[in-house]
């Protein structure tokens, strides 16, 4: 299953993001036909190609409207996410189920919605955003809702093996956008990060490892745990 992105119709969710800004543009560079930039509240945009569309991960109902709307779309890049400072042992419940809401069920909901949608489109592509949080649990529930949705992304690429939709998840560190606009350490570029997400997506992966320090830790999730938490070890 390979996605080309020539001539390809492209939703992207969370449009008005870092991320998404450049998954937008950058798949049209790549010569896509159309791109659904969606957001919350869409802006607009000079270039035809480019068709603003509500789309509010956590409204069941505005990602069923998204869905009938784009019935032509054969990329669903579900990009939309949330931040917040949430430790499992002492974050409130409220902002737990908000991060969970936005980045698993939110997520979710978008890939049920668009699954027929690329089906009928002859298989087409689905691009989840996760992190390289996924694999580490240093930032509470972040880290859960990405790992919750890192899981989805295992059953979903399975799931919809039989109808040829290629399913492909994506991970990364900290990356120069709104989200990490008070993170001092280093962070990569999103137009590098996109650049190499979409280069796999065309090339048929099912994961691609933005940075090094991705690689890193994916590569010590099957060694003892003070490897990945140095500060646990004896
Ligand atoms: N930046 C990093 O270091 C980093 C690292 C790893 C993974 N990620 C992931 O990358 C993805 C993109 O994040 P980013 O870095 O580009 O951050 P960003 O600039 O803050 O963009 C996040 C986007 O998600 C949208 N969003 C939030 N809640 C939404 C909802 N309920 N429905 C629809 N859209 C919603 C936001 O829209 P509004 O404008 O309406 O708020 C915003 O456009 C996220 O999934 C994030 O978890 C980021």
């Amino acid at each position: 299953m390979t996605s080309t992105l020539t001539n390809a119709v492209v939703l992207v969710t969370g449009a008005g993001g870092g991320l998404g800004h450049e998954f937008v543009t950058q798949s049209l560079r790549r010569g896509a036909a159309k791109v659904y930039a969606t957001a919350r509240t869409p802006r607009s945009y000079d270039d035809p190609r480019i068709v603003p569309l509500v789309l509010d991960v956590t409204d069941e109902s505005s990602v069923r409207a998204a869905a009938a709307a784009a019935q032509d779309v054969t990329v669903v890049i579900n990009n939309a996410g949330i931040s917040a400072p949430s430790p499992i042992a002492t974050g409130d419940s409220t902002t737990l189920r908000a991060i969970f809401e936005t980045n698993f069920f939110g997520a979710v909901a978008v890939a049920q919605a668009f699954a027929p949608v690329l089906a009928r489109n002859g298989g087409g592509a689905l691009l989840n955003v996760h992190s390289v949080l996924s694999w580490i649990g240093l930032a509470g529930a972040y880290s859960a809702s990405k790992a919750a949705f890192w899981s989805a992304t295992n059953s979903l690429r399975v799931e919809l093996a039989a109808q040829g939709t290629q399913v492909l998840g994506l991970h990364f560190g900290y990356t120069d956008t709104a989200m990490t606009k008070d993170v001092t350490a280093p962070k990569n570029d999103p137009a590098d990060i996109v650049g190499l997400a979409l280069d796999g997506l065309e090339a048929g992966e099912l994961e691609v490892l933005g940075d090094e320090m991705t690689v890193d830790v994916k590569s010590k999730l099957s060694s003892p745990l003070a490897d990945l938490y140095p500060g646990l070890a004896a």
